[in-house]
């Protein structure tokens, strides 16, 4: 497909006024003391384009896609739909059948981070001095996605939370010194190179996209690198091209490379990561652009969102994807859920329209997290959260209707 340019242009002109009328606004920040995870609000500004044809391979045409009773049909034309799950998700049968019900694609809410693949004991003891991995546990899961049908995104390879920081460190020791640059990239090339190599070995075709790096730039309003993670510390600056480089090189050729990050609807943020991406996009490393998209309803901005992508999408044919959708709410009252449910609609109003009208390639929405009793913002905030399209029980929400109704209008 490709993108109408006067079209492009025309819009362009739109965009870059409300980018400027908006560059003042700011999206707030929290801290996961859990998962030692930082997650800000997605507040910003930037902005598309649809050449690229090689879109999410399990999106199918689907004529009467509204009136379905499941998110994947009615959003089949437009773009797939995913949620982040645990295994016990997957393995309980009736999760699994609502799972099935309304999504094609599912990402490891954990258990595919280095925390749980890399093995210390094994490593400190390797004769050739590389990380040594532990699949079984993601054996089994991919097995559990492929009997069900599901494709899956890969997250994440290269992040600075949820990686033992023994990794960095001279053998393996979490007390030694931070190893040398040559040391940290033969270590991450091998990382990268066993895990992809297992994924096109054991279940090809499976895993349709990979976060190949997380969460790179820093928060604050000058952003840039995020210079206190330790790829940066023990590589350098240049430690995400050669992710994506060793990624290219070991990946399946239709596994899509993601750069992945939070708050990246906003102002020096989205500027930052646009810059690394036009980087890795020109050097044909990079294929998308993942908005993990945790929002909060009193910040929530859709003309930011839109703008921000309609930027990432000035990068012909980049897919654009929402690898993290929430909509934090702390309130359940009917009134409050109302209030969710606009919101949700701007947002779905916002993706649809772009990708509707080829302004920009979405290929692909992810909801982070199952109902409203498994949400990772309940913990979070140490305050219950309501984020999501389903209630405890699954059953849909206002917001889930809200969404249903932006695609209707494409249809
Ligand atoms: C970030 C990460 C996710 C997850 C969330 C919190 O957004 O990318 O993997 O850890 O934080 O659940």
């Amino acid at each position: 497909m490709k993108l109408n340019l006067l079209k492009k242009t025309a819009y362009f002109v739109a965009i870059a006024i409300t980018v400027t009328a908006l560059a003042a606004c700011g999206g707030d920040k929290a801290k996961d003391k859990e998962q030692n995870t930082e997650v800000t609000t997605e507040e910003e500004s930037s902005g598309g384009g649809k050449i690229n044809p090689n879109v999410t391979p399990m999106v199918s045409k689907a004529p009467e896609a509204a009136d379905a009773d499941n998110l994947k049909d009615v959003f089949a034309e437009r773009f797939s739909m995913g949620v982040a799950v645990n295994s016990w998700q997957l393995a309980d049968s009736n999760t699994l059948d609502f799972i099935t019900k309304h999504y094609t694609s599912i990402t490891m809410e954990n258990e595919m981070k280095p925390d749980y693949i890399l093995d210390q004991e094994a490593s400190a003891s390797a004769e050739d001095g590389m990380p040594v991995l532990k699949l079984d546990a993601v054996d089994n899961i991919m097995k559990m996605a492929e009997d069900a049908g599901l494709k899956m995104r890969g997250h994440t390879l290269i992040w600075h939370s949820q990686t033992p920081g023994w990794l960095f460190r001279v053998d393996y020791d979490e007390d030694g010194d931070y190893v040398d640059r040559e040391t940290m990239l033969a270590r991450m090339e091998s990382y990268i190179k066993k895990v992809l190599t297992f994924c096109n070995e054991e279940h090809p075709g499976l895993v349709y996209a990979w976060d190949v790096c997380n969460e790179t730039m820093n928060d604050s309003q000058y952003s840039g690198h995020r210079t206190d993670s330790p790829w940066y510390i023990t590589i350098g600056e240049d430690y995400i091209e050669k992710a994506f480089e060793f990624a290219r090189k070991y990946a399946d050729k239709d596994t899509k490379l993601f750069l992945n990050d939070y708050g990246i609807t906003y102002g020096e943020k989205c500027k930052a990561i646009y810059e690394v991406a036009t980087g890795l996009y020109e050097k044909g490393l990079l294929d998308g652009i993942g908005m993990q998209s945790h929002h909060d309803m009193e910040n929530f901005n859709p003309d930011n969102l839109e703008a921000a992508i309609y930027k990432y999408a000035q990068l012909d044919g980049l897919e654009i994807q929402l690898t993290e959708l929430d909509l934090h709410n702390n309130d359940n009252s009917s009134d409050s859920m109302q209030k969710q449910a606009e919101l949700y609609k701007q947002l779905f109003d916002v993706i649809v329209k772009l990708d509707a009208e080829e302004m920009a390639n979405v290929t692909n929405v992810t909801f982070w997290g199952l109902n409203d009793s498994t949400t990772w913002l309940t913990g979070f905030r140490k305050e219950t959260s309501y984020p999501l399209l389903f209630d405890a029980g699954n059953n849909p929400k206002p917001c889930y209707y809200s969404v249903i109704e932006s695609v209707k209008e494409y249809q």
